[in-house]
């Protein structure tokens, strides 16, 4: 289900969950980040994604795999991907990564999918969300602990984080960002809280 973001300045994006036909505009938006973003979305150097990897990246199920796009009405370019990943056997601990393409850093962005995707996560019977980040990325270790992640393991330049997705789904405030969702509203939240699994 879509729905919009509006960004501080007013810009006003599409956040939807992907589909198969993302598979070009995600290897744009790809193409679009900067080799330090690549690595710390990854963990590693990347300087392409395989085909493979982007029937991975795009064909989700959208319940055991979710991954949410953010849009640039105005082009409709990808601007940023939140997703999350149970293991292979399913369950009901998954691990979230999330990345916004750099011109689009610092405007709200990564917290307004990452809000998104919790809420997903909730809807979909997922209970634990896990991360991992590299060490220095104080940017994303601030925006998830402002959500409620807190920091499970620091090693090896890498940290671990852990979200108690029914904890932060009950403690709303938590939840304020620096851009809006249309489907905010607490009616709009119980619409899509109840629209879980849409395939
Ligand atoms: C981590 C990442 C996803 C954050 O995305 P983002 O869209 O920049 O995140 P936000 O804009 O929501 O928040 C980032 C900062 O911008 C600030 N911000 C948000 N809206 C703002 C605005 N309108 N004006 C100025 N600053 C703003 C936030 O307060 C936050 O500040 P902080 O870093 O001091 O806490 C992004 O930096 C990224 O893609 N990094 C590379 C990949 C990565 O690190 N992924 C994480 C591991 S999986």
């Amino acid at each position: 289900m879509p729905v919009q973001m509006t960004l501080a300045d007013g810009v006003r994006l599409r956040v939807r969950p992907i589909v198969p036909a993302d598979r070009e505009p995600l290897a744009d938006a790809f193409h679009r980040l900067s080799d330090r973003s690549r690595h710390q979305r990854f963990l590693a150097p990347k300087r392409r994604l395989s085909m493979r990897e982007l029937d991975y990246l795009t064909d989700v199920d959208h319940v055991t795999h979710e991954a949410l796009v953010a849009i640039d009405e105005t082009t409709g370019e990808i601007v940023g991907i939140g997703r999350y990943a149970t293991g292979s056997g399913g369950g009901v601990a998954a691990d979230m990564a999330l990345v916004v393409v750099d011109a689009w850093q610092r405007r709200g962005i990564g917290h307004g999918l990452a809000v998104r995707l919790v809420e997903r996560a909730h809807a979909n019977g997922i209970t634990r969300l896990t991360g991992t980040a590299l060490a220095d990325n104080l940017r994303v270790r601030s925006l998830l602990e402002r959500i409620g992640f807190r920091v499970t393991s620091v090693g090896s330049g890498v940290i671990e984080v852990e979200l108690d997705v029914l904890r932060a789904t009950s403690s709303r405030p938590r939840y304020r960002g620096a851009c809006r969702t249309s489907a905010s509203s607490s009616r709009e939240r119980r619409a899509s809280l109840a629209n879980t699994r849409v395939r």
